[in-house]
């Protein structure tokens, strides 16, 4: 159903928007196939399954010509030294998107199947997809990372390339910095 013009607030103490839309909760279990290490994935699984990332939504709906956003918001941590990172996914029909970091440091990977780009995300920087190019995030920080999308409403998510295809890199922590290994070897 369309929805009027209108304002939307985020609440970034409460992590919410108002007027609000669907809430999605990605836990460590959502992830499966994704870190490099299957065995620490799985552990930190058993013990206790916790919350990765969230996405907020705004009330604008998923159907072509709109344009919805929302704001996600990824928790600090690593499994295996890998840093936690949302699924990532290709937008089926190719189009592009943007990201605006609100809060905390991350970067957006980014794939087109042949070659991986990096963008450093800090408060007030914009990321932006072309069409074409699968996208994951993930936080580099000690500190929830929260970003809005924002994204033709019939942009579609798959997954399942992402599943195929990998990211063509992987973000670890390194000792001094961000390590980034080849997705294939790892
Ligand atoms: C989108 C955006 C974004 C993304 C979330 C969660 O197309 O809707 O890229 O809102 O969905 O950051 O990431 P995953 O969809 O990869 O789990
Ligand atoms: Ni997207």
């Amino acid at each position: 159903l369309p929805v009027p013009p209108m304002s939307i607030r985020f609440d970034q103490g409460a992590g919410t928007l108002s007027p609000e839309g669907p809430t999605l909760t990605r836990r460590m279990s959502d992830l499966e196939g994704l870190f490099r290490d299957s065995e620490a994935w799985a552990a930190a699984v058993a013990d206790g399954d916790p919350i990765v990332y969230s996405v907020v939504s705004s009330p604008v709906p998923e159907i072509d010509r709109e344009l919805p956003q929302s704001i996600t918001t990824i928790q600090p941590g690593t499994t295996a030294g890998e840093l936690w990172m949302t699924k990532g996914h290709q937008h089926p029909n190719h189009q592009g998107e943007i990201y605006l970091c609100i809060s905390g440091h991350g970067g957006l990977l980014m794939f087109d199947g042949t070659e991986t780009r990096w963008v450093d995300m800090t408060p007030g920087t914009i990321g932006y997809m072309p069409p074409g190019w699968a996208h994951r995030s993930i936080n580099v920080g000690d500190e929830p990372y929260s970003f809005l999308a924002v994204y033709p409403g019939g942009a579609g998510h798959d997954y399942g390339w992402v599943l195929e295809h990998g990211m063509g890199q992987r973000v670890l922590a390194g000792a001094d910095g961000l390590d980034f290994v080849n997705y294939v070897e790892g």
